[in-house]
């Protein structure tokens, strides 16, 4: 399926267009087949005749619009998984986590979101038979809550070089929404470049929550949100890496019986996230997971872990 005609090959396409083209996060004749007009203009400063006549022109090169189901699942056997490191988790994961696909991990302050992005963006630089994929993450933090020191910790009490380890995570501050859009799209400049199989976006809607208050505000926060996640999804796809982002929680005022709390983000999130894990504190140093949805994977069952200097360990049987 892969598609040998570059952008610059297509008619009317000239060296600076195609620069242009670069610039807005666009390498290959498959993601101008798929891109929003308005997004063309915008970002790569060309005119709306040209932005139109580009996707009919990569329209015309492009056949992935149909492909059967076994293609599909050609596809999905590309398909890699980073360990967590934690064999209950990975259990609870279908065997780790998947790349092509967004996982969302949410919970409240402290239940240990933060700590599984950073020790993830660890566990990918292994090499495959260390659960890794031999890779880079790019880390994209909203709350400034990324702590190298503690990426530094957990690499050396594993026996890691720690400096190796840090010069492998690229680091992206997220000062508010628009920005945080911006850096998606530069992650495609920066994916296409760099070896990365892990993007992290912890947490996804911290700033979307602060900028859009209000009831009259909230249509347009979701469709923004959800754009957000719709160029992450395409991200893992083009580049087949895992995405993960970590979620806040909402209290759910209707529920008499079980968990009070659900996912903040609505609908927008539940659809635009494949995999989704509910963290929680239970007794002191314990952490529980739970599937709370997934097309995959069977829901309910929990994983147990702790968080100590090495990272995330498997919590240890009470004796
Ligand atoms: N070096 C460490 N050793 C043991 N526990 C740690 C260490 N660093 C952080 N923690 C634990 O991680 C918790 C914070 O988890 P974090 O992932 O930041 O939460 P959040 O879900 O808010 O992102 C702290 O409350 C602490 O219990
Ligand atoms: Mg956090």
């Amino acid at each position: 399926m892969e598609n040998e005609v570059g952008i610059e090959d297509l008619a009317g396409v000239g060296p600076s267009t195609a620069s242009k083209l670069n610039d807005a996060g666009y390498y290959n004749v498959q993601s101008l087949a798929a891109a929003p007009i308005t997004e063309l203009v915008n970002k790569a400063g060309i005119t709306q005749a040209a932005a139109l006549k580009i996707v009919e022109e990569a329209r015309k090169h492009t056949s992935i619009d149909l492909i059967t189901a076994k293609d599909l699942w050609e596809k999905r056997k590309q398909m890699d998984k980073i360990s967590l490191g934690v064999d209950s988790l990975n259990q609870l994961l279908g065997g780790g986590l998947e790349t092509q696909a967004i996982t969302e991990f949410w919970g409240e302050y402290a239940s240990g979101k933060s700590q599984i992005c950073m020790y993830l963006s660890i566990i990918v630089q292994q090499p495959k038979e260390k659960g890794g994929l031999d890779a880079k993450t790019l880390f994209i933090d909203t709350e400034g809550t990324f702590h190298p020191q503690r990426l530094y910790q957990i690499a050396e009490s594993n026996g890691l070089n720690p400096e190796e380890t840090l010069a492998n995570i690229i680091y992206a501050r997220c000062y508010n929404s628009d920005h945080q859009q911006l850096i998606v799209d530069t992650a495609f400049k920066i994916c296409h470049e760099e070896n990365v199989k892990l993007v992290v976006v912890d947490s996804v809607i911290t700033h979307w929550r602060s900028e859009y208050v209000g009831r009259e505000n909230l249509s347009e926060r979701q469709q923004k949100l959800n754009n957000h996640l719709h160029k992450l999804l395409r991200l893992a796809e083009v580049f087949n890496l895992a995405v993960v982002v970590t979620n806040q929680v909402q209290s759910n005022p209707q529920a008499f019986f079980g968990n009070p709390n659900r996912p903040a983000g609505g609908n927008v999130l539940s659809h635009g996230t494949t995999h989704r894990i509910y963290l929680r504190k239970s007794s002191k140093n314990l952490r529980v997971a739970t599937i709370t949805d997934s097309p995959s994977l069977p829901p309910d069952k929990e994983a147990l872990f702790t968080i100590t200097e090495k990272g995330i360990e498997e919590a240890q049987p009470k004796t």
